[in-house]
């Protein structure tokens, strides 16, 4: 049989799924035909995601948690396991990001974006184990090239984002005999997007990002959620453990003149 992207009958997962990058994927699985819920802390931007996804004329629902609260993810979680059945696809995509040199980033502050992105991260898969379809299921950690590109004023991600790599490359281990794939996806710079608002804020910043990478030109959401209707098909069924980075070659490349440019500029900047 001819294996598809038809995601008919799946139930797909997206936390952090209501703005950007990850509301591209959950679009996505929706176009292709998913049951799609989408969790993040905000009641508006969740209410805006499902209205959006049912439009695309698939069921659709959405909860409001905080991945840095386990307990509130949990009950959300069972919400959706009780509407629409076992997760076929779990997107773990929330994060938080803003340059800022070490020595101007505040204990509080470092924590703060290694409680979401990492420790978020792990609280995911923690309340959504329970709940996946075994065998079958795919979960995709969404993560950045800072994982393994050093770039100034970015410890707290960089460091943050690696650890999500290693949840990954750690559970596809734990994972793998109950049929589980776990996988990370690194965007590259993708336009349009609250990631790039804050590392490349104006327009000639972002041209010349543009010009750093090999393929000459931003990635979309779309670009993202092909490789995870990819990933989470049967077409990606012996691929586990795998970062996958979507990033037009930007990383190839170190990511071109960024980690320069962010350190300038974060030197440059009075600490909000
Ligand atoms: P975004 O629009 O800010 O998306 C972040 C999403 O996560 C939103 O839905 C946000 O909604 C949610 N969120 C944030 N903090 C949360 C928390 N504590 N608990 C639950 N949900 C939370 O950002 P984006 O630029 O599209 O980035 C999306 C992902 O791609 C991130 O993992 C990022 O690291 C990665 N990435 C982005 C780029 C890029 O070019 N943009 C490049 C590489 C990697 P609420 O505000 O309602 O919580
Ligand atoms: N430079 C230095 N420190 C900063 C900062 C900046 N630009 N922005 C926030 N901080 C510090 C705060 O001062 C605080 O530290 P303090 O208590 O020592 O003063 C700490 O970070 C936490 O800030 P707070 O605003 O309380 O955090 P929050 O939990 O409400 O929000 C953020 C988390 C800061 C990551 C926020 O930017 C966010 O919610 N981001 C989500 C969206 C996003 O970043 N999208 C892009 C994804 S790539």
């Amino acid at each position: 049989m001819a294996i598809t992207l038809d995601f008919s009958g799946k139930v797909v997962v997206v936390i952090g799924g209501t703005s950007g990058i990850n509301r591209g994927i959950a679009e996505l699985f929706a176009a292709h035909g998913a049951k799609v819920a989408v969790a993040s802390r905000k009641q508006e931007k969740v209410d805006d995601t499902v209205k959006r996804l049912q439009q695309l004329g698939v069921d659709a629902m959405g909860f409001v948690a905080d991945v840095r609260e386990l307990e509130a993810l949990e009950a959300g979680l069972q919400l959706v396991h009780g509407r629409f059945g076992a997760f076929d696809v779990v997107v773990s995509g929330a994060a938080g990001n803003f340059p800022a040199l070490a020595n101007d980033l505040s204990g509080n502050a470092f924590k703060s974006v290694v409680d979401i992105d990492l420790r978020g991260t792990f609280h995911v898969m923690k309340a959504v184990y329970p709940l996946l379809r075994k065998p079958g299921a795919s979960v995709i950690n969404i993560s950045a090239p800072q994982a393994f590109i050093p770039m100034k004023a970015q410890v707290h991600v960089c460091a943050a984002k690696a650890g999500v790599d290693m949840v990954t490359r750690t559970l596809a281990l734990e994972w793998g005999a109950v049929g589980v794939r776990v996988n990370s996806v690194v965007p590259g710079p993708i336009d349009g997007t609250e990631g790039m608002a804050r590392l490349a804020p104006d327009k000639n910043i972002r041209k010349m990002v543009a010009r750093s990478v090999p393929l000459g030109r931003l990635g979309t959401p779309e670009d993202v959620g092909h490789a995870c209707l990819f990933l989470a098909s049967a077409l990606g069924s012996f691929i586990t453990g795998t970062i996958l980075p979507v990033d037009g070659g930007w990383s190839q490349n170190s990511c071109g003149g960024m980690s320069e440019y962010l350190g300038t500029a974060a030197a440059r900047k009075p600490v909000s």
